[in-house]
């Protein structure tokens, strides 16, 4: 593999190019299961997080995996810096140029954010999500979780549920689904839907229970509860009466389909607790994954061979 700088998004990779990250995530899968989980590979390498937006797992993922292939680690939050100040995020970018970071974790709010600071620096840049545009990571160990439950994506069918216009998840899993031959539907309703989404290959339904037991792979999207005043839903309540992840609708799953959702969840709205924690939900092994997945990731655009 001759690695990009960068790791913008899903859209522009091709299937080989995705199945090199898994190939070499599991082999950290087995690093990750040893006693010492760490290996030399970025030694003397030095990694920032920088998240203008709030993240549990990602930002904690990354220092993890950046940590299991000792590397230096340095974690940036929005609301400790100077860009409360009224730091640009250029100017912030040229100081961590000056620190001589080698690569850049980077999550903000606005969509194009990552390639921005892609064409400004030269340490890689890898997209921890930029506004509704990308979340890559994400669902590379998405589609890990797949992969490890089903024997290919040929055959595999999808449903993802819930605010796919504003979903950075959606985007970046219908992309990698796509290149890699998987059927893909989305189910919620019209407010919820963004135009030209048929353009991406996706059946879209608005109906749940007509189709929830037609899939092998439901993905509940979270909620953006802060937008209920953007009037997308009526009610949070009516939402979950429709659209919910509740053990009724899993009684109408296939019996080996499996029940995803990227996090943070809100419990009782589009997942209810009994289903986040029952047997189909391979919840925590997406985040178990995603310690994998940014390892290859990091590995990969540190400038790392794969044997
Ligand atoms: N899935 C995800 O991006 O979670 P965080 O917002 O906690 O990083």
């Amino acid at each position: 593999m001759n690695p990009k700088k960068d790791l913008l998004g899903i859209e522009k990779l091709t299937g080989k190019e995705i199945n090199q990250y898994f190939n070499l995530a599991n082999k950290f899968v087995k690093v990750l299961e040893r006693p010492i989980p760490i290996v030399p590979s970025l030694r003397g390498k030095t990694i920032l997080t920088l998240f203008f937006e709030p993240s549990t797992r990602t930002q904690i993922s990354f220092s993890v995996a950046a940590k299991r292939l000792s590397a230096d680690v340095i974690n940036f939050s929005q609301s400790t810096s100077s860009v409360s100040k009224g730091e640009t995020l250029l100017d912030t970018a040229k100081n961590i140029e000056a620190m001589k970071v080698d690569g850049v974790i980077v999550r903000h709010s606005a969509p194009g954010a990552a390639k921005y600071l892609a064409e400004q620096l030269d340490a890689f840049i890898i997209n921890a999500g930029d506004g509704s545009h990308e979340h890559p990571t994400q669902a590379l160990l998405d589609l890990m979780t797949m992969r490890q439950n089903f024997d290919n994506f040929k055959d595999l069918k999808v449903l993802i549920i819930g605010d796919i216009a504003h979903s950075r998840v959606a985007r970046s899993n219908i992309f990698g689904l796509k290149t890699l031959d998987a059927q893909v539907a989305i189910c919620a309703p019209p407010t919820m839907i963004p135009l030209g989404i048929n353009k991406l290959g996706v059946d879209v339904f608005y109906n749940l229970d007509d189709i929830i037991g037609d899939f092998d792979v439901v993905m509940a999207l979270r909620i953006q509860i802060e937008r209920q005043g953007a009037g997308l839903f009526p009610s949070v309540r009516e939402y979950r009466t429709l659209y919910g992840l509740t053990k009724e609708r899993v009684h109408m799953m296939k019996p080996k389909s499996i029940i995803m959702h990227p996090g943070p969840a809100n419990r009782g709205v589009e997942i209810d607790p009994e289903v986040a924690d029952s047997d189909k939900s391979v919840i925590l092994d997406q985040v178990k994954n995603g310690v994998a997945i940014r390892m290859a990731v990091l590995f990969i655009h540190a400038g790392g061979r794969i044997e």
